[in-house]
């Protein structure tokens, strides 16, 4: 089964083949560059981007492919900003439309709760840490297409967390992967920001506090922002803080519910010390652990193509060539 999936949810604007659960091609067209200086995606630029890009992006993805090979086009649904979901759910409907194929409207989160397990056999159950900019959940899922949301952030997700601190210390949106690379060469016991709702007896989340607990901290030591070597020791010390919740969590939920195995995925998964950290973790207490790899971590339509495929093998209905956005979707 050969499918055609887009993805356009936010500032990435990606096309991708999947043939029977393999990624063929995946091509992403990344915006970093143009909401840099805006200090977060700006959604009006974001539209106008995929609108430009989208028609290159599926060529590029679709040069060893005929439209006439293709059994199904997929595209996410939701969640994701209104305008710019709307780019890649109207093409690929067009798709289908011409190719005369069903189309598959995906859940965003969704497609990144199965990307840890692209190129290998799913583990079922397991409890999945989902770690975005838009979101952060831990699911647990049973079996193919079947889950429970256990916990998922009040606020801010861990994603946006990086991205607003790093802001605060003069880091170009968006900052996650900088402030990973700068934590490197920090001490992350040199300050001590809370970890919020760490011993709390939900699954759910919080970061706003401990980016409210970074302002303050910088606004009553401004000489900090100045010094190379405390940027990256406050890099490191903010990273601790939103690792060690998300790790604790995860193992105290995994341990609750009596499963064997972990995955983490979305584009906080790219973070060098949440994969050490959750590793070891779960060498510690004897635990499988599968992370999506680097290039499915952030958002790709290759997850997208693999989720669609996945619910055309369980025989669910396809979507309708008229369905419309879901930009607020929650993951059922
Ligand atoms: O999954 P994704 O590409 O888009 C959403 O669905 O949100 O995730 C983007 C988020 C951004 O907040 C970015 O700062 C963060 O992932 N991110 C990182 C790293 N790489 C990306 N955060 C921490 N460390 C990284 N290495
Ligand atoms: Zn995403």
């Amino acid at each position: 089964m050969t499918i055609l999936a887009l993805e356009t949810s936010c500032d990435d604007t990606s096309a991708a083949v999947v043939r029977d659960g393999a990624i063929l091609s995946n091509i992403v067209s990344s915006q970093i560059g143009i909401h840099g200086e805006y200090g977060g995606v700006v959604p009006e630029l974001a539209t106008r981007e995929h609108l430009r890009n989208l028609r290159t992006v599926a060529d590029k993805a679709l040069s060893d492919v005929g439209l006439q090979n293709l059994d199904a086009v997929a595209a996410t649904q939701g969640p994701g900003l209104p305008n710019a979901l709307m780019v890649g759910l109207k093409a690929a409907q067009g798709f289908a439309f011409a190719a005369r194929k069903p189309f598959i409207g995906v859940h965003h989160i969704e497609a990144h709760l199965y990307s840890p397990w692209v190129g290998a056999e799913r583990v079922e159950p397991n409890v999945s840490l989902i770690v975005s900019g838009g979101h952060t959940l831990l699911v647990h899922v049973r079996g193919a297409l079947d889950h429970t949301v256990l916990g998922s952030t009040l606020d801010d997700a861990a994603g946006e967390c990086f991205d607003k601190t790093g802001k605060m210390l003069g880091l170009r949106y968006p900052a996650g992967p900088e402030i990973d690379r700068l934590a490197e060469r920090g001490n992350p016991r040199a300050y001590d920001f809370p970890r919020p709702l760490l011993t709390d007896a939900s699954d759910d989340f919080s970061f706003a506090g401990l980016k409210t607990s970074v302002r303050y901290f910088l606004q009553k030591h401004p000489e900090l922002s100045a010094s190379d070597s405390a940027i990256c020791d406050l890099c490191a010390s903010v990273q601790a803080a939103i690792v060690e919740v998300l790790v604790a969590k995860t193992i105290r939920a995994v341990k609750r519910l009596g499963v064997r195995t972990v995955t983490a995925s979305g584009g906080v998964t790219s973070n060098r010390a949440l994969r050490r950290e959750l590793l070891d973790a779960c060498q510690r207490e004897g635990l499988s652990l599968r992370l999506a790899d680097r290039a499915v971590c952030t958002d790709n339509a290759g997850m997208i193509g693999i989720l669609a495929g996945m619910k055309l093998r369980a025989h669910q209905p396809e979507t309708s060539l008229d369905a419309n956005i879901a930009p607020t979707w929650p993951l059922a």
